[in-house]
């Protein structure tokens, strides 16, 4: 894929710099009323074929490079670019609305672009409570009370490429949810995560929703995974890290398709199937929403 910015020219002319506030609209994820609240608003995994044409694709390319703010890389190599992406769903509005509808409501666009050599271990896209806590901070010292009656809400993913193209790989969401900040999932393991997010190493020590709001006993939280599902398409992940999650959603990341999720619910990707030749890197775009509480 090839991207020249020249194609930008008219966007440019609009182009606009976007406030990313994200956690400042939002409420305290710990709070039980807000827990409450959360689970009450679950649902599967929407996926939707062929949405993004491949010029749409080229777009949302260049504008990772151009386009957004900052740019970090992680200990696995994975490069996040992040900032300005209301940008994207400004000009993808009707097809990002028709995908979510409710998407209009968000009051900003949160999210990043992600350049992997890497699977994606367990992990949900909810927010960093740091994040959360220092705009809380600067909120007090400026002595303004911001309108904070938002909640994470739904995520977009969107596979912009993999190289090589024709490799597959998949997505898996589970039934579980965990309604808090963002956190990586490693049940009983011992060695350390290259990631900026709290780790979990005991599913018993956390409370997880089902997609249908309802609160998974704790003692199942330690429970087998399905050995077969995950032979098939996590081989690389311990089953015991999987102990206490179920398989709800397993579909393709396929640059053009395009699915939503629960920002709380705990996901994982793949290096495709064991016996075919794995993928090399692939950038996907993750938008994220806020719903409002009432
Ligand atoms: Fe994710």
């Amino acid at each position: 894929m090839k991207v020249n910015i020249k194609s930008f020219e008219k966007d440019m002319t609009e182009y606009k710099k976007y406030i990313l506030d994200y956690e400042a609209w939002m409420l305290n994820l710990r709070d039980p009323d807000v827990v409450q609240n959360i689970a009450e608003h679950l649902y599967p995994v929407e996926y939707t074929e062929s949405v993004f044409t491949q010029e749409d694709r080229e777009w949302m390319y260049g504008y990772a490079w151009h386009r957004c703010d900052t740019v970090r890389h992680n200990d696995n190599g994975t490069v996040f670019m992040s900032g300005n992406l209301q940008g994207v769903y400004e000009k993808f509005k009707e097809k990002i609305d028709f995908m979510l509808p409710g998407a209009e409501d968000s009051p900003v666009v949160g999210g990043n672009y992600f350049l992997t050599p890497e699977q994606y271990g367990l992990h949900n896209d909810s927010t960093r409570e740091s994040d959360w806590a220092s705009k809380l901070e600067r909120e007090k010292k400026e002595r303004r009370r911001r309108d904070r009656s938002y909640v994470p809400w739904r995520n977009i993913l969107i596979p912009i490429w993999t190289a090589p193209a024709e490799r597959t790989s998949h997505f898996v969401g589970f039934d579980q949810r965990h309604i808090d900040f963002a956190h990586v999932y490693n049940n009983k393991g011992k060695q350390p995560l290259a990631t900026t997010y709290p780790i979990v190493t005991d599913h018993r020590m956390i409370d997880f929703h089902l997609g249908d709001g309802s609160l998974q006993d704790r003692n199942l939280n330690d429970k087998p995974y399905d050995e077969e599902h995950r032979k098939k398409y996590i081989y690389h992940t311990r089953a015991s890290r999987l102990e206490g999650l179920t398989p709800e959603t397993t579909c393709e990341w396929k640059p053009g398709d395009c699915f939503s999720f629960d920002a709380f619910q705990l996901h994982t990707t793949n290096m495709g199937f064991e016996d075919e030749p794995r993928w090399r890197t692939k950038l996907g775009l993750l938008l994220t929403f806020l719903r409002r509480v009432d």
